[in-house]
């Protein structure tokens, strides 16, 4: 019996992770996110609503079920009660559901304006999403960070902040004319953090109780593995460790706990914000798949760049994440391409290289090799089993499945709820 089951970004991100974590999540007990923050965008479906999550694991949707963040993460408190009342107004429940791990830590307005500034102040900026995640994972490194266990007592956490704001300033990694913005925004941040404390919990005794009463669980990726600040395309990467490896570290749960790992897969390649993308295309078919996708950033609204899909970058996150299985979304995109191309080898300095890893620091100077397929030409959406899909459609699949080594056992036909063809 599967009780464990983490969902992984297989990509850059916004491979639509969300919906599958709600469509795993139904008959779950405890939804965890154990890295990230405010950054990610997890868009689901409630009465065909669309509902966009940032901080509370897609659970909240299943009546009942736990929302867990875990240590791993840097928590927004201002943006989590935003949500919650977002959440609750489309009629969810949310009272007693959601705990945030004790030694989580915690972003503050300083965080965020250090974020703006670093990326304002440089030729050479990652495109971040400005929601103060870099600097306050550089407060936790630099064992200077505020965790939400130091939320208990508002008045040492003041007396903190306000340090660490002179310091800001002194050390410029904001400017003086920030000083009263952010003396503003900390009076809603320690509101905000008033009403967050009772949610702040031992989750490591809560997971692993769940786990050792058969009490299922599903771990929620944020961002997604070339995004990894390990292994991702450094330096245009996130802060933390959005694949696999980062479960244990930031739920402190074992991997060997984790049956099932799911690696998320859009059927074509998206990533937003700058860094290297040797499938881009800055053409006609790029518009087309960024249109029909309706590819645009979640959490920031800007336009995600699109292209073919990767194969070698694939090939590399599936051996990294460990993943046991693959869900392929957004495939309905590619239901008007007479030709769709897969990137299954790069050209780099006259040589064919298939081993990602060995050009990962270069990645700007690789050039894709693609394999061709025709377009099926036909509707998917709506389509319920596998082998009603067109000819062509399985062929592509397949090929995927096989490139990968990994079986391929959800594909996402739509952005509905149930569109979804489970193989
Ligand atoms: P940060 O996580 O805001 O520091 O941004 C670092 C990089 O990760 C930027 O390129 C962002 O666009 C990207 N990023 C962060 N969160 C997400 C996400 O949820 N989906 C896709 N890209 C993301």
């Amino acid at each position: 019996m599967t009780n464990i089951t983490a969902i992984i970004g297989g990509q850059w991100g916004d491979e639509g992770k969300g919906k599958i974590v709600d469509y795993l999540s139904r008959d779950v007990q405890l939804v965890a996110r154990f890295q990230g923050g405010a950054n990610a965008g997890h868009t689901v479906y409630k009465d065909n609503k669309k509902i966009v999550l940032h901080q509370i694991p897609s659970g909240i949707l299943t009546p009942g079920c736990l929302c867990v963040l875990g240590m791993g993460m840097v928590i927004d408190p201002v943006d989590l009660i935003e949500e919650i009342e977002m959440i609750n107004s489309h009629g969810l429940v949310t009272d007693n559901v959601i705990k945030i791990a004790l030694n989580s830590h915690i972003v503050t307005p300083i965080h965020k304006k250090i974020d703006l500034r670093k990326e304002e102040a440089t030729n050479k900026a990652i495109g971040t999403t400005c929601r103060g995640i870099g600097p306050a994972y550089v407060d936790k490194f630099n064992r200077c960070g505020l965790r939400a266990v130091d939320l208990k007592n508002l008045d040492e956490v003041r007396v903190k902040n306000d340090k660490r704001l002179a310091g800001a300033i002194e050390n410029e990694e904001i400017l003086q004319i920030d000083k009263e913005s952010i003396v503003n925004d900390f009076e809603i941040f320690y509101n905000a953090c008033e009403q967050i404390i009772p949610f702040i919990s031992d989750i490591f005794s809560l997971v692993h109780d769940y786990n050792l009463n058969n009490k299922k669980i599903l771990i929620e990726g944020a961002q997604g593995t070339l995004l990894d600040v390990n292994h991702g395309t450094y330096p245009f990467v996130t802060s933390s460790s959005p694949s696999t490896g980062g479960v244990s570290a930031g739920l402190g749960l074992p991997l060997t706990k984790v049956q099932r790992i799911v690696g998320i897969f859009k059927a074509y390649t998206t990533r937003v914000g700058k860094g290297p993308f040797p499938t881009e295309l800055k053409d006609d078919t790029g518009e087309k798949l960024m249109s029909l996708g309706n590819e645009y950033g979640a959490t920031t609204g800007r336009q995600r760049r699109c292209g073919w899909f990767d194969a070698v970058a694939a090939r590399y996150s599936v051996l990294l994440n460990g993943f046991n299985e693959i869900t392929l979304t957004k495939l309905d995109i590619l239901d008007d391409f007479d030709t769709i191309n897969v990137c299954i080898a790069y050209s780099y300095k006259g040589k064919e290289i298939t081993n990602f890893s060995e050009v990962l620091s270069d990645l700007n100077n690789v050039k894709p090799i693609y394999k061709s397929f025709n377009g099926w030409k036909a509707k998917t959406t709506g389509i319920e089993k596998y082998d009603d899909l067109p000819h062509h459609t399985k062929f592509y699949i397949d090929f995927i499945s096989d490139y990968l080594k990994a079986p391929i056992k959800i594909i996402s036909t739509g952005p509905g709820r149930d569109e979804l063809i489970i193989n």
